[in-house]
């Protein structure tokens, strides 16, 4: 079923101004949203988001908060000040912080007359195998450390989580089709998989009921990037 809106979300990843401004220019009508994440943040802060404004394109600010619930809440309230439609929390950051988490959310809906943007949880790492949850103590299987830590963030109101295009499946039936999944690892037939390495089509991965996909490289690294995403657009049908 082709999805109602675009829910390809392009990972910029970069850390300059006018590059990621480049590239929203080029892929602005062919996206449906963009995603900034540590680095532009970091080298850029707030008015490097707000230097993105003008496109008029939701920002995914993928900042993955994990702190006491108050640093955190304060942190997700000071975003009222740069537009952004979605952002993430550390699951492992525990009940308080993830309630905290949303009721900043709330309050940042009431600093802006806005809607309240998504909160997700980031539940483990995708970089982290089993023997490394083993190293920090968790002795739980690591797809029922998954299953859990979703749990726990639907439990307190979180709007969905971030998994991989393999999870989809059985998240979907475990937290049913209100809960909101951000999905990265998706690569077009064809185009190279870089470090990825459990990958799935973005249309295999809409069909198993992903909700937003992350996509990076296969657009910004493309000859014609508005090209690339408007292809992968037009095979969501
Ligand atoms: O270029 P590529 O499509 O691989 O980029 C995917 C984006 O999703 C990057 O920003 C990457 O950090 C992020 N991501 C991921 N795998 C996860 C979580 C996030 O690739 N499990």
């Amino acid at each position: 079923m082709k999805p109602k809106y675009n829910p390809i979300i392009c990972a910029l990843d970069t850390t300059e101004i006018d590059e990621a401004n480049g590239l929203i220019g080029k892929l602005r009508g062919n996206i449906g949203a963009v995603k900034l994440g540590l680095e532009y943040f970091t080298a850029n802060g707030a008015g490097g988001v707000r230097q993105l404004a003008h496109h008029n394109i939701p920002v995914f600010l993928d900042l993955k908060f994990h702190d006491i619930p108050n640093t955190v809440a304060k942190a997700i309230e000071a975003t009222a000040g740069i537009d952004t439609f979605m952002m993430t929390v550390h699951t492992s950051g525990g009940r308080a912080m993830l309630q905290a988490a949303i009721d900043a959310s709330m309050e940042v809906a009431y600093l802006t007359g806005k809607d309240r943007p998504l909160i997700i949880g980031v539940t483990v790492l995708t970089s982290l195998d089993q023997a490394d949850i083993s190293m920090l103590g968790v002795n739980a299987n690591l797809n029922d450390h998954v299953a859990r830590l979703a749990d726990l963030a639907q439990s307190c109101r979180l709007d969905g989580v971030v998994c991989s295009p393999y999870e989809i499946a059985a998240l979907r039936k475990q937290c049913g089709s209100d809960f909101t999944l951000v999905v990265p690892g998706i690569r077009p037939e064809g185009s190279a998989t870089n470090d990825q390495k459990r990958i799935m089509t973005p249309a295999e991965a809409i069909q198993k009921g992903a909700d937003y996909l992350v996509i990076g490289r296969p657009i910004t690294q493309a000859k014609n990037p508005a090209e690339a995403a408007k292809k992968i657009a037009d095979s969501l049908v």
